[in-house]
């Protein structure tokens, strides 16, 4: 029985202990994976940044920003936030070492966690995990169809296959003000209560994302901004969908998807599964056109995505399915004693040195406790090594899949293990 530990995690925050942690790597591998592909670079991030830029970066009326910081003074009292999500410290990043003056686009990944204040429940976390990337300074609809093209292969890869993917877009500066005007002027004639018509007044859109039923009936026939497009940015998002087709992506078009931050301009998307229950999405992101100018950058456009670790872990899980991780070593070594344990720890060395996972059986158990232990570790070799070995310089090699085993010259090891190892 487990004892009870003094301290537990904080609340909503979740660990990743083996073999689970196992899987977790292998989902966010797996996702970076198809980023690379695709030619994005690494960028680490800090994990806490200037209050400021996320205040300014990700929307001061979201509820990211107005609800969900993780926010304190440090030591010298100036304000940080633990980063709510990656766009913002990717855009200050960028304009600080000025990798938009290089070449364009500057394509960039990263993972790692980000913190919201948010009531904790079934895939919503405090601390998540997430794989991005941001594709900066060009401004082209093949690019949108591109990263997200990347996010589709990244989950197929992993196996995953109950999700779509929603698209819609949200304008750009000459159609979105009429637009939220117009939207302003229809949602000024309901009967909305005080905090909704507030919510109007700053952000008129996050209205028509009010689950409540009532809020949705009076908003059914609201003006939506796909009706109103601008010419330029009915043209790209009519080329994004013509890349799509081409990619074989498949979508469907949501004109009443709201994202939870403001700062997305033209493509939006987003990516559900309807194995999760209420927190569906596995994947979201967009364009972003005025990103860099309000951080103090150049009008440079940008699109990027952020995927869910966790909630892809949870949605493989719903399909049945876990993600292929392999075995935690390939060679598992058991010592019949101490003078084999102290020439097994330089072969287990040896074969380490040749790029084989190996561990051993320390703590000197018996034959069949150490046995189990090996097929427990994954591996397919189990390398025995008894006091009647040693004095012939020589060691068992068992093949753990078919129970075949050989003595072999202790010089040997190597190669056999090698061709076995190889054979998996
Ligand atoms: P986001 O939609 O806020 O976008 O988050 C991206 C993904 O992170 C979500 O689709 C979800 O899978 C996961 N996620 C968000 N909050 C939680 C939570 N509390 N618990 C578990 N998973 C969560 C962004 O963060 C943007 N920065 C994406 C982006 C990059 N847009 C452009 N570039």
């Amino acid at each position: 029985m487990s004892k009870a530990s003094t301290f537990s995690a904080p609340k909503g925050v979740p660990d990743y202990v083996p073999p689970q942690s196992a899987e977790f790597v292998a989902v966010r591998d797996g996702l970076i994976r198809a980023a690379r592909l695709a030619g994005y670079g690494h960028i680490e991030l800090p994990i806490f940044e200037d209050t400021g830029l996320f205040a300014r970066g990700v929307g001061e009326s979201t509820d990211v920003v107005t609800k969900e910081m993780y926010t304190f003074a440090d030591r010298g009292d100036r304000s940080v936030t633990l980063r709510p999500e990656g766009t913002a410290g990717v855009m200050r990043a960028v304009i600080e070492h000025g990798l938009d003056r290089g070449q364009l686009p500057v394509k960039l990944s990263y993972s790692g966690p980000f913190f919201r204040y948010e009531r904790p429940q079934a895939g919503r976390y405090r601390q998540l995990q997430q794989v991005g990337v941001e594709a900066i300074g060009i401004d082209d609809p093949a690019l949108d169809a591109e990263v997200i093209a990347i996010a589709d292969s990244g989950f197929r890869a992993l196996g995953l296959e109950g999700f779509r993917l929603e698209l819609t877009s949200l304008g750009d500066d000459t159609c979105r003000p009429q637009y939220r005007e117009r939207l302003q002027e229809f949602l000024f004639g309901l009967p909305l209560d005080e905090d909704t018509r507030r919510r109007a007044e700053i952000n008129p859109l996050r209205v028509l994302d009010d689950k409540r039923p009532e809020v949705r009936e009076m908003t059914a026939d609201a003006p939506l901004m796909l009706d109103h497009l601008s010419d330029t940015a009915q043209a790209h998002f009519d080329e994004v969908r013509a890349h799509l087709d081409a990619l074989g992506v498949p979508y469907v078009v949501n004109p009443r998807m709201v994202r939870g931050l403001d700062y997305y301009t033209k493509t939006t998307f987003e990516f559900v599964h309807d194995g999760l229950g209420a927190q569906s999405g596995i994947g979201g992101g967009g364009r972003y056109d005025g990103l860099m100018e309000q951080l103090g950058g150049q009008p440079l456009s940008g699109i990027g995505f952020g995927l869910g670790v966790d909630r892809t872990i949870l949605a493989l899980a719903a399909e049945g399915k876990t993600a292929a991780t392999p075995a935690r070593c390939e060679v598992y070594g058991i010592p019949m004693g101490d003078a084999a344990k102290a020439a097994l720890v330089p072969v287990a060395h040896l074969l380490r040195t040749a790029g084989i996972r190996v561990d051993l059986a320390y703590g000197g158990r018996g034959l069949k406790g150490a046995m189990k232990a090996a097929d427990k570790s994954g591996a397919v070799v189990a390398l025995v090594l008894g006091d009647r070995e040693l004095e012939h310089g020589e060691i068992v090699v068992k093949d753990l899949r078919n129970g075949e085993q050989a003595t072999v010259p202790l010089a040997e090891v190597v190669a056999r293990v090698g061709e076995a190892v190889d054979l998996a």
